[in-house]
């Protein structure tokens, strides 16, 4: 499975960094491609001409690679990888990547990479308790980094605790696992909407909710890390899409949002609707600020185009819909009856109710409901995750 994949080591400061020697041969021996970058810390550890031998490329250390000052290119690396693997990584490395700082080679990389990004921890075991340590950890897994959890055992303080980096051959199978997962939607094109849509009223305001855009964006990032070509249609969002998989389409109102669905979902396998759409817009939308005048102003509003619904009408035998239920009361009866009305193949079930679940948070917690009447519910969890339960369900309605 790792026969041409593209792998690209991240190495800093810890003593684990030795065992990136065995890690680098398992791959190089598997067919793999390595490519290998230190921090200037790491050089303490494991020398580069190990390295270099070992991946039988280069090894990547600076800036600037020679005395003729030949720049290294970290945009050209980040984009080269199939996968970034940041093993060891310190706690101060965790910490930078964290918050963006951009001091060695690694962390330039880092920023500029494109690929899904590994990370395998190994230091102190106090020092991976503290708190700073595990918001960074967090933080890492929000920007949807995979960690590779540490082990317990003996460290090299002469401390006993949990700290010590997966040892190599977990290390290799974690990552033959991930790209195992990589091809179970490889020849797929999914739709997924996601974020709010803004329906104007004058040049200045709009009718709007409170969407961030996050598990639209997750589920696509999920999707793509499956091997899926994922087209995003997002209302006005901060979100990034990192994934190269994933062609982002912008719009701004429900009525924009309808027409790009409409251009592609005769070419998707699956659709995935979770944006939060205007269900009403204005009937006039003013060239000109609206001025104050009186006390009551009234803007007549329309219906939009069920875009959901209009796409279950389209639906073909072999596509798969999906929608999003937000709910505040008699939330499954409501969902149930969505699911239904806009012929769908399961619809996710969030409820205003649940701590922590809906627009904004990075939790959520669901259930899905399928159109066979089974039922599936989680507990609240990071959104990332979530999406991952939500691909999982997608991958056994392909499979069966
Ligand atoms: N949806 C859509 N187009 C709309 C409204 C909703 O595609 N104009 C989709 C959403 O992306 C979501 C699902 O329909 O997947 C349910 O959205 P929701 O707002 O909960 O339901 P509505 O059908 O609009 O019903 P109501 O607002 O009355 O609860």
């Amino acid at each position: 499975m790792l026969e041409g994949r593209k792998i690209l080591i991240g190495i800093s400061g810890s003593i684990a960094a030795y065992k990136i020697a065995t890690l680098t041969r398992l791959f190089v021996k598997a067919g793999a491609q390595v490519k290998v970058v230190m921090t200037p810390a790491a050089h303490d550890f494991v020398t580069p001409v190990t390295l270099a031998t070992l991946s039988k490329n280069p090894v990547n250390t600076a800036f600037v690679k020679n005395n003729a000052g030949e720049w290294t290119n970290h945009v050209e690396l980040g984009l080269w990888a199939d996968v970034f693997l940041i093993a060891p990584a310190s706690a101060n490395t965790i910490a930078k990547m964290a918050h963006g700082i951009c001091d060695n080679l690694l962390l330039a990389t880092y920023l500029s990479a494109r690929c899904p990004v590994m990370f395998a921890p190994a230091m102190d075991l106090d020092m991976l308790a503290h708190t700073a340590t595990q918001k960074n950890i967090a933080i890492l897994q929000g920007f949807g980094n995979n960690l590779i959890e540490p082990n317990s055992g003996e460290l090299a303080s002469g401390l006993e605790g949990k700290g010590r980096m997966a040892e190599p051959e977990e290390i290799f199978q974690c990552i033959n696992s991930f790209f195992n997962k990589q091809q179970l939607l490889k020849g797929k094109t999914v739709l997924i909407t996601a974020g709010p849509t803004y329906e104007h009223i004058d040049p200045v305001r709009f009718i709007g909710n409170h969407s961030s855009g996050k598990m639209g964006f997750a589920i696509a990032d999920a999707m793509a890390a499956h091997g899926a070509k994922v087209i995003l249609i997002a209302g006005p969002s901060s979100q990034q899409a990192k994934n190269t998989h994933i062609t982002r389409i912008n719009v701004t109102s429900a009525a924009e949002m309808f027409e790009e669905c409409l251009k592609v979902y005769s070419k998707t396998e699956i659709a995935i609707l979770c944006a939060a759409v205007a269900d009403y817009a204005p009937v006039q939308v003013s060239t000109s600020k609206i001025k104050k005048a009186g006390n009551l102003l009234n803007i007549e509003l329309h219906q939009t185009k069920d875009i959901l619904k209009e796409l279950g009408k389209l639906k073909k035998k072999k596509q798969l819909l999906i929608g999003f239920a937000l709910e505040t009361d008699n939330e499954e009866a409501n969902a149930l009856k969505k699911m239904k009305e806009k012929n769908l193949d399961f619809i996710v079930l969030n409820s205003l109710n649940d701590k922590g679940a809906g627009f904004g948070f990075d939790t959520n917690q669901i259930s899905i409901l399928h159109h066979n009447g089974t039922k599936k519910s989680f507990g609240l969890k990071p959104k990332k995750d979530v999406a991952q339960d939500i691909v999982e369900q997608i991958i056994q309605l392909l499979h069966v």
